[in-house]
């Protein structure tokens, strides 16, 4: 009985890092660019949508147009209206989102 109990124990921790290891494949297979990984990773999407089309929050495939870098960066830290700020705090993430949504000129 003990002995089940520790084989059983031990095929399941295996069975964790396989599945731990699967997961990270499956994201990066995505092909997303590292700015547009941060701004599904961070919940913007869920108010601005998946392609930036806007939600609760608005479209933002226009942003680049509209605010510059410097702007942007202000809204993600300090939030607007309705959006909370402190959403991403890592100066380098922060570059890079701004960087991706100051690139978003479509109207
Ligand atoms: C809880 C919903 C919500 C989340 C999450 C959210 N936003 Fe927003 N966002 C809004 C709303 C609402 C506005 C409009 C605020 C206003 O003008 O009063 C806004 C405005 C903006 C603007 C300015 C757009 C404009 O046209 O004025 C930018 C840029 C922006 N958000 C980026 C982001 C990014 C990047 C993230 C993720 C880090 C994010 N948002 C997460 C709701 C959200």
């Amino acid at each position: 009985m003990f002995k089940k109990l520790l084989l059983f124990t031990g095929m399941s921790s295996v069975l964790l890092v396989g599945a731990c290891g699967s997961g990270e494949d499956s994201a990066s297979t995505e092909d997303l660019s590292p700015g547009e990984e941060l701004y599904q990773a961070n919940s913007c999407m869920g108010c601005h949508g998946r392609a930036l089309e806007g939600g609760t929050g608005p479209n933002l495939q226009d942003v680049g147009n509209r605010y510059t870098p410097d702007e942007i960066e202000s809204i993600i830290v300090n939030g607007k209206g309705q959006m909370r700020g402190g959403l991403i705090t890592d100066q380098e993430d922060l570059d890079t989102i701004v960087e991706w949504l100051s690139s978003q000129t479509e109207e």
